[in-house]
């Protein structure tokens, strides 16, 4: 589904990533860790072409897309949940899932908004809101539900549970698990490794912009000191 490899990425002069390598595949869950500032809002900016790699090859669903514009990813199917959920403020909660609605896979049984309403029911209740005057959490859960209306192959969640009422921040944690269920591919970056250990299959530590770790539940275990320290929880 995808395949980080030997990613270089900067903000001008700064370089931020200098080596990072990770591949998903189709179905799996795989978190990116990493304490503050490692470089995992870059990898995933990268990734979705909002910062053009310097070197390394990403490739997407078996195409190269390092370089290519960020709609034309998006259209290839990576869906993105950005850190600090981003939604359009003026638009209501309807017209923000409305806006990227599209099933270009022809999949057979897409989201589309009253199934979004089924996972979210207050999003539901709430139709004709302005995004801007919904709660955190609320405005989380159309974040996400704005990115399941790509009808994406890959959901990539940027600390889609940062800063949120732990009822929420569960409420969240039970939708990707109907997710993967489902047999969506998802990119986790999410600082609750305790819930990321149950959920994930794959995980992936990160340290000043290189991929310095990687494991499955087990590996996390036999490596808890090592992957602490990386960590720091
Ligand atoms: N637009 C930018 N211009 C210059 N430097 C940036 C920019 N965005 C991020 N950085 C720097 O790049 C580094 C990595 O930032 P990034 O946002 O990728 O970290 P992160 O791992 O997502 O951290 P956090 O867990 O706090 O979200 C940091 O040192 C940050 O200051
Ligand atoms: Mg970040």
């Amino acid at each position: 589904m995808l395949s980080i490899t030997n990613l270089q990425s900067a903000y001008g002069a700064s370089q931020v990533l200098f080596d990072v390598s990770l591949t998903i595949a189709e179905g799996e869950v795989v978190t990116l860790l990493g304490r503050n500032g490692m470089g995992k809002t870059t990898t995933v900016k990268s990734i979705m072409g909002l910062l053009r790699p310097k070197s390394g090859e990403i490739a997407f669903a078996g195409q190269p897309i390092a370089g290519l514009a960020p709609e034309r990813i998006a259209r290839m199917g990576a869906g993105l949940v950005p850190e600090g959920r981003q939604v359009f403020p003026t638009l209501t909660v309807r017209e923000n899932l409305v806006a990227t609605a599209a099933n270009p896979r022809k999949r057979a049984d897409p989201w589309v908004l009253q199934s979004v309403y089924d996972l979210f029911p207050r999003l539901g209740e709430r139709a004709s809101q302005r995004a801007a005057t919904l709660s955190g959490g609320e405005q989380q859960m159309l974040a996400v539900g704005r990115a399941l209306m790509t009808n994406p192959r890959l959901l990539i969640l940027d600390e889609a549970t940062e800063g949120l009422a732990p009822t929420i921040r569960t409420e969240i944690w039970h939708v990707i698990e109907k997710l993967k269920a489902q047999g969506q591919s998802i990119l986790l970056i999410d600082k609750n490794l305790s819930v990321l250990k149950r959920l994930a299959d794959r995980h992936y530590i990160i340290e000043k912009g290189r991929t310095v770790w990687q494991g499955n539940r087990d590996d996390l275990d036999n490596d808890a000191a090592q992957v602490q320290s990386y960590v720091g929880l």
